[in-house]
């Protein structure tokens, strides 16, 4: 079966939660792409080209314990704004979306520019205070120094970034279905996210 679920949305909105939870509620294969940006980040504030790093990207890159920090965060998204790097990255993405089995990929354009063929698209969203405030909780709980202001200017960034690049810009597609986690908890999102891939499903 292929089957693809497409899920988008700013930067902590809830996407890698809720991700993960119904990749393991279908039996679907989990692919959070933001990592794949992350660990090009990473190499190019290493040192390296950021063109030459996306195209030699190997399985250990995403395994680096420190991509979470908010410096990888930011040089994540400034590489994202190449098309060049996006172009390099996307085939990888694109097979592991049609993959047999079925697939749940998170980014900020899996839906309009990855795999606009995905049998169901999810925009999870959530508002500035939320989202600084569960980052904030989650880099302060591994021991992250860091201030909810720092977190919050962070996020901003990079969505600002995110939405306003030329290519692939962060946005719900046409056909998305928007979940705004605002006042749900993780277990009622992904119990909504459920419900909408089992309408699909059939
Ligand atoms: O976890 P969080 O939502 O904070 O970020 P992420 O999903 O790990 O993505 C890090 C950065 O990678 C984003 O700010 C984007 O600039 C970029 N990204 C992208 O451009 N396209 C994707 N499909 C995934 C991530």
């Amino acid at each position: 079966m292929i089957f693809t679920v497409a899920i988008d949305g700013p930067a902590a909105a809830g996407k890698g939660t809720i991700s993960k939870q119904v990749a393991a509620h279908f039996g679907f294969a989990h692919l959070d792409t933001g990592l794949i940006y992350r660990a090009t980040g990473a190499r190019v504030l290493a040192g390296e080209d950021p063109l030459a790093a996306a195209k030699d990207l190997r399985p250990e890159d995403l395994q680096r314990d420190d991509l979470r920090t908010t410096e990888v965060a930011q040089a994540a998204s400034k590489v994202a704004v190449m098309a060049d790097v996006r172009a390099a990255l996307a085939a990888f993405q694109q097979a592991f979306a049609r993959r047999e089995g079925g697939a749940v990929l998170d980014g900020r354009d899996i839906g309009t520019v990855i795999c606009p063929e995905a049998e169901v698209k999810l925009f999870v969203t959530a508002s500035d205070a939320v989202r600084g405030e569960r980052r904030f909780q989650e880099l302060s709980g591994k021991g992250h120094d860091v201030t909810r202001a720092s977190v919050l200017a962070d996020l901003k960034a990079r969505d600002a970034r995110d939405s306003e690049r030329e290519a692939a810009p962060l946005r719900a597609a046409e056909d998305a279905v928007v979940l705004d986690t605002s006042d749900m908890s993780i277990a009622q999102a992904v119990d909504e996210a459920i419900a909408t891939i089992r309408r699909v499903l059939g």
